[in-house]
């Protein structure tokens, strides 16, 4: 990663870490990476994830019993856990493109941090556990939080270069994927494949990998990973929701293929051209949930289309109709959190603005800003539960049910990229990297 893009950074990072501690009263922060958390009754640890609020500070994402010690207008301190310890694998002492910018301290034992916390005029970032009796400062204060979590969504152009290089990663590894699909692997075998080619364990994911064959598709987090192949004439839908990681930010990608012709590929393929559609909505100054209605309006004139209702978009969208078949938000805020903080969040110092009632799992109720970055991610499913609901109210006159029988073995489509709001552009993250 480019050193320079990284001074620049933290030079943005450090001016607003020390407008926000002033609005809030602190002299300083104690962040803290996290302690591993062992399974119950058990001597083995949960896999390690590290405090989003330490790695907003610092690239280190493996590493627990550090801390950042940041004091308003100061360098900050980077305490690195380095123990002698023969059974864990222990980082080295970090060199790299960003080691400059911090003073680090290396700890052999997780209490020798105590001598260089103080909790004068401090706050605390992380889970107290195991900390109650040293000096932190105040835990996570709401505004502080809230703070910092609205100063999130506007990204530097050091986030951009992770975020492009985490959609890199994943477009190579979407390849590999759509590869093992037509060659018959099992979803077992397919996501093997895919933390291959991305060259990442399951571990660093941002998120469990959705690898979806046939009626799987329908459903939203399918993360069981069937190690069963399907004979040819059976197979097909093929979604893959899966991402990577590249310092900490996250890539969020989803493809839906037809194994053959016919017309399922073709709702896949008009499906990705209303998604680009979406995209290049994408507009500074638009409400997001404004976006989301356009969305339920695409859904509607593709259910129209193909025959699924029998009433205009425009009516299915008013009664709800479309709501059955996408019943998730058009997207998110992305970034070093995979449904990034502050989607509901009314300003900088917090509030929360719901999302519309209709559209309760809309993650995003802010204004479209410039330097924001969103996924957009549209979907068409056929949810057994939903339509037996369905079916059950007075809209079933309005769906044509041998229809929704035809493509419920087919599951869905959702076709998910990543995009950055430029003050004049849209720039379409994973789309570029499909087009190398
Ligand atoms: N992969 C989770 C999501 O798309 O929001
Ligand atoms: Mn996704
Ligand atoms: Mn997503």
């Amino acid at each position: 990663m480019d050193k320079n893009l990284y001074a620049d950074h933290i030079a943005t990072l450090r001016s607003r870490y020390d407008d926000i501690m002033e609005q809030c009263g602190f002299d300083t922060l104690n962040v803290f990476s996290g302690a591993p958390k062992v399974q119950f009754l058990d001597d083995n640890y949960y896999p390690f994830k590290v405090n989003p609020q330490f790695k907003a500070l610092v690239p280190v994402t493996d590493n627990p019993h550090s801390w950042v010690i940041y004091r308003r207008g100061q360098k900050p301190k980077l305490l690195f856990y380095r123990p002698v310890d023969f059974w864990h694998y222990v980082p080295p002492a970090p060199q790299t493109f960003w080691s400059d910018h911090y003073d680090i301290e290396l700890l052999s034992k997780p209490a020798d941090a105590k001598e260089f916390l103080s909790a004068e005029n401090a706050a605390f970032l992380g889970e107290t556990a195991g900390l109650e009796d040293w000096p932190i400062g105040t835990p996570n204060p709401q505004e502080l939080l809230e703070r910092l979590h609205w100063a999130r969504a506007y990204k530097t152009p050091y986030e951009f270069a992770c975020l492009r290089e985490a959609n890199r990663i994943a477009v190579k590894a979407h390849r590999a994927a759509e590869a093992a699909f037509r060659s018959g692997a099992s979803e077992f075998e397919i996501n093997l494949a895919y933390l291959q080619a991305a060259g990442q364990g399951e571990n660093r994911m941002p998120y469990g990998n959705i690898v979806a064959l046939n009626e799987h598709a329908a459903i939203l987090h399918y993360t069981h990973l069937s190690e069963q192949r399907l004979p040819e004439a059976e197979l097909k839908t093929f979604l893959i929701d899966a991402g990577a990681d590249c310092n900490g930010y996250c890539a969020d990608i989803t493809r839906t293929y037809a194994y053959r012709d016919g017309e399922f590929a073709e709702l896949v393929a008009a499906m990705d051209q209303k998604e680009q559609e979406l995209v290049a909505g994408l507009k500074p100054g638009l409400p997001y949930p404004d976006l989301h209605r356009e969305c339920h309006h695409k859904v509607g004139q593709l259910l129209n289309q193909f025959g699924v209702i029998k009433t205009s978009a425009e009516s299915a969208v008013e009664s709800g109709l479309t709501g059955t078949f996408m019943p998730h938000g058009l997207g998110h805020f992305l970034g070093l959190q995979v449904h990034d903080v502050g989607g509901h969040q009314t300003a900088p110092q917090g509030g929360v603005t719901p999302p519309p009632a209709e559209y309760p799992f809309l993650r995003t109720s802010r204004t479209i800003e410039e330097n924001q970055v969103f996924t957009i991610e549209p979907g068409l499913y056929f949810i057994d539960s939903l339509l037996a609901e369905l079916k059950d109210s007075e809209l079933a006159t309005e769906v044509n049910w041998d229809k929704v029988d035809a493509f419920r073995p087919f599951g869905g489509v959702r076709i998910e990229d990543n995009v950055i709001v430029h003050k004049d552009r849209i720039e379409n993250m994973t789309r570029d990297c499909y087009a190398q």
